[in-house]
């Protein structure tokens, strides 16, 4: 399994002494969450603090964009160094603004994910298992970090994960929120093979949260 720590839960204090601990931890991904205040409640950051960000760490950069219009923030996100951009189903207004959108995102030669809030039918992602990279089940309700995880969202995973073997794609299945030592068990199980996690990462030592997150 994977896990993609989330820049959220990071001490900007220390912006630059947490980035290097993760470099030395078992995580091969950096989560990197962008709120636009409208999509969701929250406001965070943009493209010049993921520069940033690059500058301290080789990671692979996994950006969740929970945004309106999220086709507008493409570019900046990936001439900042952007690995991945996930967007949001519910941030589009159809099918085929959503085929475009992965078309686009792909152009630019960055990998593509699609997220569902925890309130979405799992079905909704059915026109998109053989286009996309990554499916992201939100297990909380996208906007903060902190938050308990929605025992639903394991249906969910275990549905992704079977139409992604049954159709045969390459598409990696994440979950993120409220992941810590007890829930990481439980998507392990459902066979999740990224896990994002900010507060429970964050909020002790860092090499062994992930560590632990990795044990069975
Ligand atoms: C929530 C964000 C998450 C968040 C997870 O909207 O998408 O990535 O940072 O935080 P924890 O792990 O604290 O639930
Ligand atoms: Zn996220």
């Amino acid at each position: 399994m994977i896990i993609a720590p989330s820049v959220l839960s990071l001490d900007f204090t220390k912006f630059n002494e947490q980035l290097q601990i993760l470099e030395e931890s078992q995580a091969t991904w950096c989560h990197f969450d962008v709120m636009d205040g409208h999509f969701v409640p929250n406001l965070t950051y943009g493209p010049i603090i993921l520069e940033a960000v690059k500058k301290v760490s080789t990671l692979f950069m996994d950006v969740h964009l929970m945004v309106n219009e999220p086709r507008k923030f493409v570019d900046m996100f990936v001439e900042a160094g952007a690995d991945q951009l996930t967007f949001h189903y519910e941030a589009c207004d159809n099918e085929q603004e959503i085929m475009d959108l992965i078309d686009y995102i792909h152009n630019q030669g960055v990998k593509v994910g699609i997220s569902i809030k925890p309130d979405t039918p799992k079905e909704a992602l059915d026109p998109y298992f053989e286009l996309v990279d990554l499916i992201l089940i939100m297990s909380v309700e996208p906007g903060f970090g902190g938050q308990s995880f929605i025992e639903s969202s394991l249906e969910k995973i275990k549905y992704a994960k079977s139409k992604i073997n049954e159709l045969k794609s390459r598409a990696l299945v994440q979950v993120d929120g409220g992941i810590n030592d007890k829930t990481i068990k439980l998507v392990r199980d459902s066979g999740v093979d990224v896990a994002v996690a900010g507060s429970y990462i964050f909020n002790q030592d860092i090499l062994k949260a992930v560590d632990s997150l990795l044990k069975r």
